[in-house]
């Protein structure tokens, strides 16, 4: 690393490379001219369909930056985003007065439905009775004991946002274990924690390709490893400067990759044998049940993180701490320093944040609804599975709970590397006009659909019919 004359630092930022576009036709079995006419036809109907959506964005383009409210938000499939008018359970209606079926529900946010009754009311409730206090109140006791009862650790914190449980997480485990490193998989994502924008290329740990501004070098600050890979893994943490290793339980960033028999056990194991903290990350894989994957599968971490649906959407996330990491910070925590300590935020662990996790909790994310979901998810997974059976498009669908994924090679990619040389960016844009155009919202960046409480057979069915007409398309 070197520095400037005028003292900013500068380094060999080796950015991932451009993702490629997928020429190779055997990959997908799809001709790429027949790609771009269809994509030619279904844009044309898309801006028929949502004259004021394009109003909407040209005016939006004068005040907000690229038109949007966050940046991402432009990379939905169209000529421009749609704009929302409303949105109830697992429906979406936008401006031009079409409505979707979402099965996107907010990227997780919502993936318990939009507006629930039960938060709709406590929200209600609370937000004329103060909204921020800088005050606990019995309802965050509330929610402490009951996730301690769901995840098995026994405290927590609330933070605003998953990207915060992560970041603050990740100090947590600095300090107790004075290390400077922190571990991840090739492809994951974290929310914006700069440690983990990040990829592999060549085996070295480089920015991720769109990463702005990173602040120093990725190599100093972390080491990647390739999901599923427990050499690999092992290498990494011998070094014995990792802190933690900040690991989804399943892959939920490059499609659905889900760990193969025994990684768990061995990452448990690796980590403990080089003092390394084990972080899960929680925030998509609570898919898979009340207290998500680590419940599921009995897992053991040090820290586990969680956002986005703990409170429907509402912003809150909450990091879990065991005895161990607790019996090392409690005293740094409550020092005099605590302002300056780098865990907070003063909205964080506010009384309408909290009201809304508590009727989440209690009334949202329950085993009742998760018996409802489950056996749709399945039937979706079965909707899919059997059209690429009957089509022989040589594709592959993989579901995690209530998540579900199609991806466009054959058999699952085993880790993140293998996931983006197989990524087809045109052909996944296309799938996701396609849908759009026929009423159904898919996820931007992913073939991923979210099933919710709110989701009927009739819902799955349609999204069936859907995805065979695309097929039969796209296959001419
Ligand atoms: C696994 C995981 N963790 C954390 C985050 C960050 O969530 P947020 O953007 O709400 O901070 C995401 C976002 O997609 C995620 O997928």
């Amino acid at each position: 690393m070197v520095f400037d004359d005028t003292g900013f630092c500068t380094y060999d930022v080796m950015l991932s490379p451009k993702p490629r576009e997928v020429e190779d036709s055997s990959i997908n079995k799809v001709d790429r001219s027949r790609i771009k006419e269809l994509m030619a036809f279904e844009t044309k109907r898309f801006e028929r369909e949502h004259p004021k959506s394009k109003r909407m964005f040209k005016r939006a383009k004068k005040s907000l930056l690229a038109g949007v409210p966050m940046n991402w938000m432009v990379r939905w499939a169209g000529s421009y985003p749609i704009f929302a008018k409303e949105a109830g359970g697992a429906h979406i209606t936008d401006v031009d007065g079409r409505k979707y079926l979402d099965l996107c529900l907010g990227d997780t946010g919502s993936m318990f439905g939009h507006s629930p009754k039960p938060i709709v009311d406590a929200v209600k409730r609370q937000i004329s009775k103060g909204i921020t206090m800088m005050l606990p109140t019995e309802d965050s006791v509330w929610v402490g004991e009951e996730l301690s009862r769901r995840f098995g650790l026994p405290y927590w914190q609330i933070a605003m946002t998953a990207t915060d449980a992560n970041r603050f997480s990740i100090r947590l485990a600095r300090e107790v274990t004075r290390r400077p490193k922190i571990l991840a998989v090739n492809g994951c994502y974290h929310g914006t924690v700069d440690e983990t924008l990040v990829n592999l290329v060549k085996g070295r740990t480089v920015p991720r390709g769109g990463n702005i501004g990173p602040p120093v070098d990725p190599a100093v600050t972390t080491r990647l490893v390739e999901f599923n890979d427990v050499d690999m893994l092992e290498e990494a943490l011998a070094h014995e400067d990792v802190a933690c290793a900040l690991f989804e339980p399943a892959m939920t960033n490059r499609g659905i990759i889900l760990p193969e028999k025994g990684y768990h056990d061995a990452l448990r194991k690796l980590t403990r044998k080089y003092g390394t903290l084990l972080i899960i990350d929680e925030t998509h894989t609570i898919c898979c049940g009340i207290g998500g994957y680590t419940a599921a599968y009995k897992l053991k971490p040090d820290i586990l993180t969680m956002g986005k649906p703990l409170a429907s959407g509402v912003p809150v996330a909450a990091f879990g701490i065991s005895q161990f990491v607790a019996d090392r910070v409690m005293d740094r925590i409550l020092s005099d320093g605590t302002d300056e300590s780098g865990l907070g935020g003063t909205l964080a662990g506010n009384a309408l944040a909290v009201s809304a996790m508590r009727a989440t909790l209690e009334k949202v994310i329950t085993k009742r609804n998760f018996d409802k979901m489950m056996p749709l998810a399945e039937r979706f997974e079965k909707g899919i599975h059997d059209v690429i059976e009957e089509t022989g498009i040589p594709w592959h669908v993989v579901r995690l709970g209530v998540r579900i994924e199609y991806h466009n090679t054959p058999t699952p990619p085993r880790n993140g590397g293998e996931y983006d040389a197989s990524k087809d960016y045109e052909l996944e844009n296309l799938m996701h006009l396609m849908a759009l155009n026929r009423g159904i919202l898919m996820t931007p960046f992913h073939n991923m659909a979210l099933i919710s409480p709110y989701t009927s057979a009739n819902d799955v069915d349609f999204h069936t019919r859907v995805f065979r007409e695309s097929v039969e398309l796209l296959l001419g």
